[in-house]
């Protein structure tokens, strides 16, 4: 059967997000608040309702990836977890190999909640440790303290030596004012140490509007060292290697065949589904390559809204050819394997390759930031702190 709402890929990506958090870290922007009683059930509901909607114009295509993201959506419990793959398993059934990932924070899953989401379906945690020394933990606002963090890794650790989960991770911060060097490179060593698969590690970034960009506006704490945040980034690279990890993408890091499948489906252009507060998606539509939507980010809002049996969609955007190549080069740019040239032809058409190496060109960027090798043009080893201006001088 052919049919306008088929994933080009051939199998989905689904990304859902749980918007509630024990408690707002000052550097966060994400789609999320904290509650005195969260909504679970009625937010069950309404994801559920949410999906009906918004896979009625779609393609029952199998599913290949489901990522459970927030906000702390280890928080939902492992019944909704369970409820919402029962749903996408009747719409569309999942590969034998889909990665169904689950964000969790240390102190906000118990290490046998843990274990119950992976027999409710979840294959692969990935963990918000973020910092493993408490002055740290406590500059950023995080609700849990190193005993915590070590006891969620440990926990995630024995359940992938057990095989109840498939591939793990954890999330580390690094950039923060005062974090050394060492800090960093203790932090990653104990994590990795343990025997974790996968690494995300995110340069601090101060988003306006949250309560850090404040207290930096008032000068009562300082801003990240640009100095330091590249010393940092520099070094993760040789650290992740004596672990067996390489980098795959800017932030991310993994052993052979732990890279995350979700990720990769979006940093390749795929379309991709996406339902909850906030949650952005990416589907097809007749004539065009896709339409972005947005949710809105408004909890209340969202869960009315559904209640009500109607999208909570904030925005859409149609994406053209033109507008899906840049993001493919944006995209394809952060990862290791580069932009593959001859699929950027396809997408954008005969001369689309020569003309983006001969931009490269054009701005001293070939040889120098960017290389073309094996049919890709990618960034080269020491290029990784002047991405964003790459991107720029690219997309
Ligand atoms: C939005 S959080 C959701 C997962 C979970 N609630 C947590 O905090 O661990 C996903 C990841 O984004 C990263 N992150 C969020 N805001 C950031 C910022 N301003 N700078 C750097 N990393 C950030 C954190 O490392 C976090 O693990
Ligand atoms: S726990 Fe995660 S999602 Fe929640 S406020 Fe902190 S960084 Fe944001």
């Amino acid at each position: 059967m052919t049919c306008g709402g088929a994933p080009a890929q051939g199998s989905w990506s689904v990304y859902v997000h749980f918007p509630w958090c024990l408690k707002r870290c000052a550097y966060c922007d994400f789609a999320t608040s904290v509650a005195e009683q969260i909504p679970r059930a009625q937010y069950t509901r309404a994801v559920l309702t949410e999906l009906a909607l918004r896979t009625a114009p779609l393609h029952a295509a199998p599913i290949a990836t489901v990522f459970f993201g927030g906000g702390t959506p280890s928080l939902w419990g492992p019944a909704h977890v369970a409820s919402v793959l029962e749903w996408l398993q009747r719409w569309a059934g999942f590969r034998d190999d889909a990665e169904i990932t689950l964000e969790a924070n240390p102190g906000a899953a118990e290490a046998g909640e843990l274990r119950d989401y992976a027999a409710a379906g979840i294959n692969r945690v990935s963990l918000g440790v973020q910092s493993l020394h408490a002055r740290h933990l406590r500059w950023l606002d995080r609700v849990h303290d190193v005993d915590a963090a070590y006891a969620a890794v440990d926990s995630m650790v024995a359940l992938l030596g057990s095989g109840a989960l498939r591939s793990a991770s954890a999330d580390v911060i690094f950039g923060i004012p005062g974090q050394t060097l060492p800090d960093l490179r203790a932090d990653v060593t104990a994590l990795l140490d343990r025997g974790l698969p996968h690494l995300s590690a995110y340069a601090l970034t101060v988003e306006d509007h949250t309560p850090l960009h404040t207290r930096i506006a008032r000068g009562q704490v300082k801003a990240p060292s640009e100095t330091a945040t590249v010393r940092h980034l520099m070094a993760l690279p040789p650290l992740v290697r004596s672990h067996g990890l390489r980098r795959y993408e800017v932030s991310n890091f993994a052993k052979l065949g732990h890279q995350s499948r979700h990720n990769q489906a979006y940093w390749s252009g795929d379309h991709y589904l996406a339902v909850g507060v906030g949650a952005h998606g990416f589907v097809p539509t007749p004539g065009q390559v896709g339409v972005r939507y947005a949710n809105l980010r408004h909890s209340g809002q969202y869960l009315a809204r559904l209640a009500a049996g109607a999208l909570a969609t904030d925005f859409e955007e149609i994406i053209d050819g033109a507008m899906h190549t840049t993001e493919r080069i944006m995209t394809g740019l952060r990862t290791t394997a580069g932009v593959d040239l001859a699929a950027l032809e396809r997408v954008a058409g005969a001369g689309s390759a020569d003309c983006l190496v001969a931009r490269a060109k054009a701005s001293g960027l070939l040889g120098r930031d960017v290389e073309v090798a094996d049919g890709r043009l990618r960034l080269r080893d020491g290029a990784w702190p002047r991405l964003d201006g790459v991107v720029r001088a690219l997309a």
